[in-house]
């Protein structure tokens, strides 16, 4: 067993909270957004999508009615656009099922789309003060250091066994700012790697540190290899803008525009080819320079060229993009966005 650790957790949170943009309206919508984006982004960079998305679509009735579209290009740059997916499906039945709010309810909240253990236990206990726990990495993190306990992380009993611990630690009246407190402490003190020590309030019960196994705790296993794939891309602009494809609806990136590729290597002349199927006859100027994208499970290797070509009109899913329409309309994924960048 561990000392409490709830009282100089909470202190130390009072006094170190970053004032960030969700904790200034804590609704159950505001909650539900910032969780989701800060499951796959760093707090700094996701601050503006935040504000940018909760003043676009201030509640799940306007996430409900958002047009794919426009819902993708808010996303564009935040990556694994099936949450966005799954965000509006969950407002839809918000709207059918709950009158427009999330329910205050943990086994209503972790049946919605996307929702899952740990953004229900961050939505009821932030939101709707339900002593439910929330263990993302980041507790984890704490609580291997925590119970000196060299468990894999990654395993579903491990998991089971921690969110017992953190429970038992939890403060019935006050689960929101434990729950907090702890994403916070593992972002700012406990963090992956060499944590804190020094600054951290619980140094003095915490048995990793006691035992000087911090830096090798939380235990993981090895990240497992990632495919790596060429994509050959054609940078190809019209006087009417640039040639883009829409992806395909389902799988990678579902349904996001793009500039030409394929998911294969291809030479100049096979890329010319190709392009002739649609209708453009392209002129190359320049190879464009080696670019890498790395997903959860593979690797683009980008590569391919940039030319011009007169307008022409394109088949079913191909549009020649004006610059502003770039801007405005077509959410381009982050793997081509040193190309884009021209
Ligand atoms: N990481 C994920 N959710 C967080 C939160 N609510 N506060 C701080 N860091 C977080």
């Amino acid at each position: 067993m561990l000392q409490p650790i709830a009282p100089q957790l909470l202190q130390w949170f009072q006094e170190n909270r970053r004032l960030l943009p969700f904790r200034q309206e804590p609704s159950a919508y505001h909650i539900w957004v910032s969780e989701i984006m800060l499951q796959q982004t760093r707090v700094a960079a996701a601050i503006p999508y935040y504000n940018r998305f909760v003043a676009a679509l201030p509640d799940p009735a306007a996430l409900a009615a958002c047009e794919p579209d426009a819902l993708r290009k808010l996303w564009q740059g935040l990556g694994y656009y099936n949450r966005v997916n799954n965000m509006q499906k969950a407002a839809r039945i918000v709207c059918e099922q709950y009158g427009g709010e999330l329910p205050a309810d943990y086994d209503a909240l972790r049946g919605l789309p996307g929702i899952g253990d740990y953004t229900a236990g961050a939505i009821a206990s932030i939101a709707f003060g339900i002593p439910a726990p929330a263990v993302d990495g980041n507790v984890l993190r704490v609580f291997a250091r925590l119970y000196n306990d060299d468990s894999d992380v990654m395993q579903p009993a491990t998991k089971r066994l921690f969110t017992g611990r953190v429970l038992d630690q939890m403060p019935k009246e006050t689960p929101g700012p434990y729950n907090e407190a702890l994403m916070e402490l593992g972002a700012l003190v406990c963090v992956p790697g060499t944590p804190h020590c020094e600054s951290c309030p619980l140094s003095g019960l915490c048995l990793g540190y006691r035992a000087g196994r911090q830096a090798e705790l939380p235990v993981k296993p090895a990240p497992k290899a990632k495919t790596p794939v060429a994509v050959t891309v054609a940078m190809v602009e019209s006087p009417q803008g640039l040639l883009l494809q829409r992806r395909p609806a389902k799988g990678l990136l579902a349904g996001l525009w793009q500039p030409a590729a394929w998911e294969r290597s291809l030479s100049r002349e096979e890329l010319t080819a190709e392009l002739e199927k649609i209708g453009v006859q392209v002129t190359w100027e320049e190879p464009l320079p080696a670019a890498r994208h790395v997903f959860t499970h593979k690797i683009w290797n980008l590569g391919g060229w940039q030319g011009h070509a007169p307008a022409c009109a394109l088949p079913e899913g191909w549009v020649w993009a004006a610059p502003e329409a770039l801007e405005t309309v077509y959410a381009v994924p982050t793997a081509y966005a040193s190309y884009m960048k021209k």
